[in-house]
């Protein structure tokens, strides 16, 4: 067995005497896993655990000069520590000695002043042993195998394979992990991952604020709000209830593998495992991942869904309680039912692939059935919701839920069934959700809110109202171009000729015929803004038609001024606005119709996705740039999008690509290129890491965007919730990697064939990158994209590390060499040195 207290350097023939000197003294005759009652720890001297997986001494994190005992993994390089004893107490100086007393594990500073200890045992023979899981126990030596303690029930910040996440009822043991303070400060930080064990058990992350974020109930795979959960051939997952424990665990099969669950000093939930090829701890899942992972994102009632804009709806049966704010697209109000439950006569809205409400007052029976769960439900009149327990062998069990129903959220795919009650009136002519949400990216930009329907149209052109010249004054908040800045007074009369202005007013009746009366078959999709139709005028054409909420509290002047601002932004790459209808409190909008309707629908549809090929996902990425190059710079008014993904932008029949929604944009002055913004809206996974962590958003926030999106539609891929099939990086991450590599073509997505030109792949990636940068300064303007797009000789800079790549680069070699990497670096010595202090 190898030696444990290791020192490099000079091996001075003295050094060897004192050493043995000090073994004959002490009596130090370790074997490097076991600490006997005898004996004690000090200064470099560590335990290692039998399979050398595992170390445990004392340290000093990063440049910190405060000192703690506790375990981190033996082979790797840039120390990764598991456990820390002492954390709230740390030594001053490495002289602590960690010794067996009193029956328990005791940690005392050179004054014999108790620092940490373990609870006391009844043990009379006790050894203090570090296993290869990383554990340390304390046991009797006799070889009885039960642990009287163990730092396994005293977890850190870290989740090891084995080790239980959650409750010991019988000791009264809660076991949760808590972030470090900071890099350098193992003390416990504002952040927990904790289970809740009432009512339906889950795991809630908390913050300084209180919740963050929710796993969701155990469903008999996974958690609830973890979709993506899976068991992989190497990592599986436990979820264990009964009289005595409930609790979180996971196993790996390959012991070579490490993985480990952290929440990090940034409130992070994160998975990493260990990539020994390049040695760093890659993100394999982290949580929370979206605005729908924020706690109670939509409030009340609503339900958050990050694949539409605005992310929050509220079911049928519901309207928004805050119609103003919800219109800003702040969701938290949540919603109300429009009509009372009846208790008697209620009936069920079926809701699909849902994440189950926060459930700490809910019911389980897991013996019942659906059907059951349905009558018990009915029977008790403060029941708002059931669902089934247990998703495995097509649902069992049952589960009810009683008042608010809190931090839903629906997926496009995953999730599970949820029954909400209804009045039995609102019953029937509503549909559900889940139905609703596939038309919504449809043909139309998002611009507001509204739950009912429109009416009908009747062509009349250049009604007075449209044409009016109108001056667009100063104002905080609009409906249609929400948050809008104008920094600058502009003046619309000066611009342009005069044609371009006239923006059509469309009649009611027109609009009734052309949606064959607001038919339910002509609906397209339903959100917070409001319901779009398709419609086709008499004269053949076809358009969508969104009806705006009644409740959005503008009046018709504003309503008409945005409209002509929207009606002003004309390019061949942004959706065009046709007309408008008002009338009495109606306000619709009345768009082209897109006919291949949104990208995200094609691009990330596996039987769609070979309709994309090369040039036209080339013709896409080129199109997109033009139009935002358009709203960043040729347009007279200096427009950042805010929100540019694949789900808002629309495809015509020919494959053009159309930005749309303009619900966030925000205008700014000719002379102003930053902004920042208290309440970070937008979509996660496109979001430049200086807006989504400061709010500060710019043209170069969208150029991050544009750059995500590019990368999405080469390789055929999400950048959210990507997992490479290793369980590598994110999509940012892996494409840097291949790129860095010379492998870049491997990105492109196999459903584009075999016909392509590999210099516009190659060129498309590198404006990627380009456009990812983690520096917005690094980012290239609107026009060099379009330029290096454009051009086959235009000389392009080589991208450098991307910004929000989560698995951190492999490629930095890391050419410092801090103290703490000495001490790993040397120390397959067997003989040890004492430190002659
Ligand atoms: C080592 O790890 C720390 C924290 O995990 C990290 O901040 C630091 O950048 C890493 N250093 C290297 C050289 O990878
Ligand atoms: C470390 O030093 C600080 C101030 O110098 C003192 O308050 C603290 O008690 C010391 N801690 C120990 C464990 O000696
Ligand atoms: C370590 O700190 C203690 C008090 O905290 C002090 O008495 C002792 O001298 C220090 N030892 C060294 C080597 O600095
Ligand atoms: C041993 O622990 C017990 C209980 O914690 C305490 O009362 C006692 O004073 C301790 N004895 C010594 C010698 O520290
Ligand atoms: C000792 O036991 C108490 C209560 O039983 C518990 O709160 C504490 O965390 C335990 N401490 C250690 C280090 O085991
Ligand atoms: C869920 O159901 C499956 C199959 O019926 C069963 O094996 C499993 O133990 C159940 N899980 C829980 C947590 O009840
Ligand atoms: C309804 O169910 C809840 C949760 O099980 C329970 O606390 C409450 O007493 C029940 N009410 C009635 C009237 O049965």
């Amino acid at each position: 067995m190898g030696g444990v207290i290791t020192r490099r350097n000079h091996f001075h023939p003295t050094f060897l005497f004192f050493t043995f000197l000090c073994f004959l003294v002490s009596g130090f005759a370790f074997s490097a896993d076991t600490l006997l009652s005898t004996h004690s720890l000090s200064g470099d001297q560590t335990l290692l655990s039998s399979r050398q997986l595992f170390e445990f001494g004392f340290f000093t994190p990063g440049n910190s000069n405060k000192w703690y005992v506790g375990i981190w993994y033996k082979n790797i390089p840039n120390r990764t520590y598991v456990w820390v004893a002492n954390r709230d107490k740390p030594l001053n100086n490495s002289s602590g000695i960690f010794k067996i007393s009193n029956q328990s594990i005791a940690l005392l500073d050179q004054a014999n002043n108790l620092i940490w200890s373990s609870n006391q045992t009844k043990v009379s023979n006790p050894v203090v042993q570090l296993l290869d899981t990383g554990n340390l126990v304390l046991t009797e030596a006799d070889g009885n195998d039960q642990y009287l303690w163990q730092s396994f029930d005293y977890p850190t910040d870290t989740l090891l394979p084995d080790m239980k996440l959650g409750w010991d009822l019988n000791k009264g043991l809660d076991r949760y992990i808590s972030s470090w303070r900071s890099a350098e400060d193992p003390a416990a930080g504002d952040f927990s991952f904790k289970l809740e064990n009432r009512g339906f058990p889950e795991f809630f992350l908390w913050g300084d604020q209180g919740k963050k974020y929710r796993s969701g109930p155990w469903n008999g795979q996974r958690f609830s709000g973890v979709p993506e959960m899976n068991p992989t051939n190497s990592m599986s997952f436990d979820f264990v209830i009964n009289k005595d424990e409930v609790y979180y665990t996971f196993h790996i099969s390959t012991k070579s593998l490490y993985s480990r669950l952290t929440v990090t000093s940034s409130g992070q939930l994160q998975r990493y495992t260990w990539i020994p090829d390049s040695q760093v701890w890659n993100s394999f899942w982290y949580a929370p991942k979206d605005q729908c992972d924020n706690f109670m994102q939509c409030g009340p009632y609503g339900i958050c869904d990050s694949n539409v804009s605005p992310v929050c709806k509220c079911m049928s049966g519901f309207q928004p309680k805050n119609p103003q704010a919800w219109n800003l697209r702040d969701g938290s109000g949540g919603c109300f039912r429009k009509t009372n439950l009846q208790c008697t006569n209620d009936k069920f809205l079926h809701l699909r692939n849902m994440k189950l409400p926060e459930s700490s007052t809910s019911f389980v029976d897991n013996n019942m059935n659906l059907k059951d769960c349905e009558l018990l439900c009915l029977r008790n009149c403060s029941c708002t919701a059931y669902a089934n327990s247990n998703i495995s062998s097509g649902g069992t069990g049952c589960v009810i839920w009683v008042d608010g129903l809190l931090d839903m959220r629906q997926y496009a795919e995953g999730g599970q069934d949820l029954y909400v009650r209804l009045a039995a009136s609102e019953i029937g002519n509503g549909r559900s959700v889940g139905a609703l949400i596939i038309g919504i990216a449809v043909g139309i930009a998002v611009l507001l809110l509204g739950i009912v329907g429109c009416f009908v149209w009747k062509r009349k052109r250049l009604l007075s109202e449209c044409k009016e010249e109108n001056a667009i004054h100063e104002r905080s908040q609009n409906f249609l171009l929400n948050e809008v800045v104008i920094s600058s007074k502009k003046d619309f009369s000066g611009e342009k000729d005069k044609d371009e202005l006239e923006l059509p007013l469309f009649d009611f009746a027109t609009i009734t015929t052309a949606t064959h009366n607001f038919s339910s078959e002509n609906m397209l999709g339903q959100g917070g803004f409001g319901c779009v139709y398709k419609g086709r005028l008499v004269e053949g054409q076809e358009v969508a038609v969104k009806r705006l909420s009644k409740t959005s509290g503008q009046g018709i002047e504003e309503f008409k001024n945005e409209v002509r601002l929207i009606a002003r932004l004309q390019h061949r790459n942004l959706v065009r606005l046709l007309g408008c209808c008002i009338e009495m409190d109606e306000k619709m909008l009345i768009y082209e119709y897109m006919e291949h309707r949104s990208l995200d629908s094609v691009l990330f549809n596996k039987a769609k996705s070979s309709l994309l090929s090369w040039p036209r996902r080339f013709n896409i990425v080129c199109g997109i740039a033009r139009g935002l190059l358009y709203l960043h710079q040729d347009s007279r008014f200096r427009i950042i999008h805010r929100d540019l993904k694949a789900s808002n932008i629309l495809l015509d029949g020919e494959w053009n690509p159309k930005i749309s929604d303009f619900g966030m944009a925000r205008i700014f002055g000719g002379d102003q290129t930053e902004a920042s913004t208290r309440r970070v809206v937008g979509t996660y996974g496109y979001m430049s890491p200086e807006y989504a962590m400061d709010g500060l958003f710019s043209m170069k926030s969208d150029v991050f965007s544009l750059g995500v999106l590019v990368l999405e539609i080469v390789s055929g891929n999400k950048n959210r919730g990507f997992y490479h099939s290793n369980g590598e990086l994110n999509l940012l991450g892996h494409a840097w990697r291949l790129w860095k590599e010379g492998k870049g073509l491997d990105l492109l997505d196999t459903s584009v064939g075999n016909s392509f030109s590999s210099s516009e792949v190659l060129r498309c990636i590198q404006v990627g990158l380009l456009c990812v940068q983690e520096q917005a300064e690094d980012r290239p303007t609107m026009s060099s994209v379009v330029l290096m797009l454009s051009s086959e000789t235009a000389t392009m800079p080589q991208p450098k590390t991307p910004g929000y790549c989560l698995g951190r680069n492999p490629f930095e070699t890391d050419s410092s060499s801090g103290k703490q990497d000495e001490s790993f670096t040397v120390n397959q010595v067997t003989v040890t040195i004492l430190d002659a202090r």
